[in-house]
C-alpha cells in the first residue's frame, strides 16, 4: 500500500473522528428535541461518558467512506455515522456491565457503571440506543423518508435479536464461565437460568456465525448505510455489504488476537479475558499464527471487492488492512 493512501487514510480517519465527536456532543447535550421532556442531567453525564472522548470510530469512517464513493458528503451523512457510532457505544456500555463481560476499563476510561453505578449504566446504554433510531428518523439526516427507512431497518436488523443482541446472546452461551473459578455464581445464574452456565464447544462455522452477528453485521451494516446514503443501486449494495461482512470478521478476529497479545494500556481495554473465560475464537481454535495468515486471506478477498469502484476504493482498501492488522 502506498504511503500516500496510508497517510490519507490516517488523516481521513481522524478528521472524520473529530467530526463524529462533535456530532454527538451535540446529539447527547442536554437540550431537549420537540416531544421530549427533560433530560435528566445524572443520565446525559452517564450516555457522554459512553459516547464522548474516545474510540477509533471505524463504523462512522466506514459509513462517511463508502457513502463518499457515491458523492454523498455532508451534515446528513455525518448524523447517520453518529447514530451508528452510538449504538456501538451503548453495546460497548452493556457488554462491559457486571453480568456480561464484568469490566473495569474503557477506552482507557473506567466504565460506565464504574463511573456511575449499574442502573444509569443500564439506562445510559437504553438512551443511547434509542437515540440512534431517533437520529436516523429524524428528517435532517436525509430529505428521502424511503433513505431513511432504508437507514433504520438496516440498522435494526443489524443490531436486534437476529443480529448483533443475537450475538452477544450465542457469545455469553459459549463462555466456559467455570475457568475463572465462578462455579459459585455459575451455580445460582443456574437457578434462574439454567443452561448459561454450560459452556459449548463451538467448531469454525458456529465461532464464524456468532462473531458475524455480535460484531460482524454492525460493520457490515455500516458499509451498507453509506451505499444507501449514496442511492446505489441494489446489486452494488450486496456486493458492498459482502465487503463489510468481510472486514466484519477480521475486526472480530483482530480483537481476538489483541485480547491474546496486547497490553491493557495499548487497547485502553483489559486483556487476556478471553483465555480466562475460556471463550469460544478462532483465534483460540486455531492459533494467532494462523489466524495472521488467515487475516491476510480475509484482506484480500475483502479489497478485490472493491475493484468496481477503482482509485475510489483505495481508502476502504486501507481500512480493510487497518482493522485487521491493528495495534488497538
Ligand atoms: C470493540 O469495538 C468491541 C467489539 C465489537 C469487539 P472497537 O474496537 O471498535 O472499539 P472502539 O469503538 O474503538 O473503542
Ligand atoms: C463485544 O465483543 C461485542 C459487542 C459489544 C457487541 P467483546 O466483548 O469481545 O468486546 P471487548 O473486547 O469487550 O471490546
Ligand atoms: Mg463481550
Ligand atoms: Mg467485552
Ligand atoms: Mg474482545
Amino acid at each position: 500500500m502506498s504511503e500516500s493512501i496510508l497517510d490519507s487514510f490516517n488523516t481521513r480517519l481522524a478528521d472524520t473522528a473529530a467530526a463524529v465527536e462533535t456530532e454527538i456532543d451535540r446529539l447527547t447535550s442536554s437540550t431537549v428535541l420537540p416531544g421530549e421532556i427533560a433530560r435528566p442531567q445524572r443520565l446525559v453525564d452517564a450516555v457522554r461518558h459512553g459516547a464522548l472522548g474516545g474510540g477509533k470510530r471505524l463504523r462512522p469512517f466506514l459509513i462517511v467512506e463508502t457513502a463518499r464513493l457515491f458523492g454523498a458528503t455532508g451534515p446528513g451523512v455525518l448524523r447517520a455515522a453518529a447514530a451508528f457510532e452510538m449504538l456501538h457505544c451503548y453495546s460497548l456500555v452493556h457488554d462491559d456491565l457486571p453480568a456480561m463481560d464484568d469490566d473495569d476499563m474503557r477506552r482507557g476510561r473506567p466504565t460506565v457503571h464504574r463511573a456511575f453505578d449499574e442502573a444509569t449504566a443500564i439506562l445510559a446504554g437504553d438512551a443511547l440506543l434509542t437515540l440512534a433510531f431517533d437520529t436516523l428518523a429524524d428528517l435532517a439526516t436525509d430529505p428521502d423518508p424511503a433513505v431513511r427507512a432504508a437507514l433504520v431497518l438496516e440498522l435494526a436488523r443489524a443490531a436486534g435479536i437476529g443480529g448483533m443482541a443475537g450475538g452477544q446472546m450465542l457469545d455469553l452461551e459459549a463462555e466456559g464461565r467455570e475457568a475463572e473459578g465462578l462455579e459459585a455464581k455459575s451455580r445460582e445464574a443456574e437457578g434462574r437460568n439454567g443452561s448459561l452456565s454450560r459452556p459449548l464447544a463451538l467448531d469454525e462455522p458456529a465461532i464464524r456465525r456468532l462473531q458475524a452477528m455480535k460484531t460482524g453485521a454492525l460493520i457490515r451494516a455500516s458499509v451498507v448505510a453509506g451505499a444507501i446514503l449514496g442511492r446505489a443501486d441494489e446489486a452494488t449494495r450486496d456486493q458492498l455489504g459482502r465487503f463489510g461482512a468481510l472486514i466484519g470478521l477480521a475486526f472480530q478476529v483482530a480483537d481476538d488476537i489483541l485480547d491474546v497479545e496486547a497490553t491493557a494500556e495499548a487497547v485502553g481495554k483489559a486483556t487476556g479475558k478471553d483465555a480466562a473465560k475460556g471463550k469460544a475464537t478462532l483465534v483460540a481454535l486455531y492459533g494467532v499464527d494462523v489466524m495472521r495468515a488467515r487475516l491476510e486471506e480475509i484482506v484480500k478477498e475483502a479489497s478485490a471487492l472493491l475493484a468496481p469502484h477503482g482509485e475510489r476504493g483505495a481508502v476502504l482498501a486501507a481500512a480493510a488492512q487497518f482493522i485487521a492488522f491493528r495495534g488497538h
